[in-house]
């Protein structure tokens, strides 16, 4: 696992430079006060004021410290140490108190002497994880016995097509080892030169809700939407503003998934 890791981190460390810089992230309008989480987590999340988050495979920490600025006292943890210190840059400069961690998601236990509130997890988290069963104890671990998982995530149905020629290329199952491609450019800038290999696992919806369940996890609730809320991937078109539609599907078809999980 650990040149899959390793290979990752090298793709982060490179992907953040251009994401803090690209219009995707809006870097300007964050600065300014605008909150980087959108309506379906924002629907999701109980309230967050002086409650304790770890934002777990945070990238460079605009969630995170939008989770600070409405109360919460938030920990992020990624495994890119470009994200982490732009994070704990960003931190500084809002004069807020969040804290950043960079470890690999499955390391976070060593790291922490507390337990959460809530653990939040959101779009294009889960595909770089090769074991749901390990991710699930992270979590579990570090909660709260009552505290609350708030997952939103892209939905394995898109992740089974290749979005540049519409093919379904991808299994909906996770086949236990990673896909291994390279990549030029990256969703914030499709126009960017950097190119960099990558491995990732796609993982069933019961995939992921048997492993929290496996690890003490209630399911409160399972959401399943027909839009994207970032303009992500190739070819997609903005529907009603604000809602991505991946371009060659219809209506109704799944791009997203959230749920809300407690720890009993
Ligand atoms: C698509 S980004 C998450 C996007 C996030 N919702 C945001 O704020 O834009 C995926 C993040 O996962 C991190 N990551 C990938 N593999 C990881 C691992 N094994 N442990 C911790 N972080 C990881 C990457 O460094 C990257 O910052």
């Amino acid at each position: 696992m650990k040149k899959y890791f390793e290979t990752n981190k090298i793709l982060w460390d490179s992907r953040t430079k251009v994401h803090i810089a690209s219009e995707f992230y809006e870097m300007d309008a964050f600065l300014r006060g605008k909150n980087s989480l959108k309506e379906i987590e924002l629907e999701l999340l109980p309230n967050v004021k002086d409650k304790s988050i770890l934002h777990l495979q945070c990238h460079f920490g605009q969630d995170s410290l939008s989770l600070a600025r409405m109360g919460a006292k938030v920990t992020g943890v990624d495994i890119s140490e470009t994200s982490i210190a732009k994070a704990k840059e960003l931190n500084d400069k809002l004069g807020l108190n969040a804290k950043f961690i960079c470890a690999n998601v499955y390391d976070t236990p060593d790291y922490l002497d507390e337990k959460y509130d809530f653990v939040f997890i959101s779009y294009g988290a889960i595909c770089w994880l090769p074991d749901l069963d390990k991710w699930a104890s992270v979590i579990s671990n570090c909660l709260k016995k009552d505290g609350i998982l708030i997952l939103a995530e892209f939905h394995p149905v898109i992740y089974m097509y290749n979005w540049e020629n519409h093919k379904l290329e991808y299994s909906y199952f996770n086949k236990g080892v990673p896909y291994e491609e390279t990549i030029k450019g990256t969703y914030a800038d499709t126009e960017s030169a950097i190119e960099f290999k990558e491995y990732f696992w796609t993982h069933s919806l019961s995939e992921v809700i048997q492993a929290l369940i496996n690890r003490g996890l209630d399911l409160n609730t399972i959401k399943e939407y027909d839009y994207s809320p970032y303009n992500c991937f190739e070819n997609m078109f903005e529907r009603v503003p604000g809602r991505y539609v991946y371009g060659i599907t219809q209506e109704n078809f799944p791009h997203v998934f959230a749920l809300v999980a407690q720890k009993k």
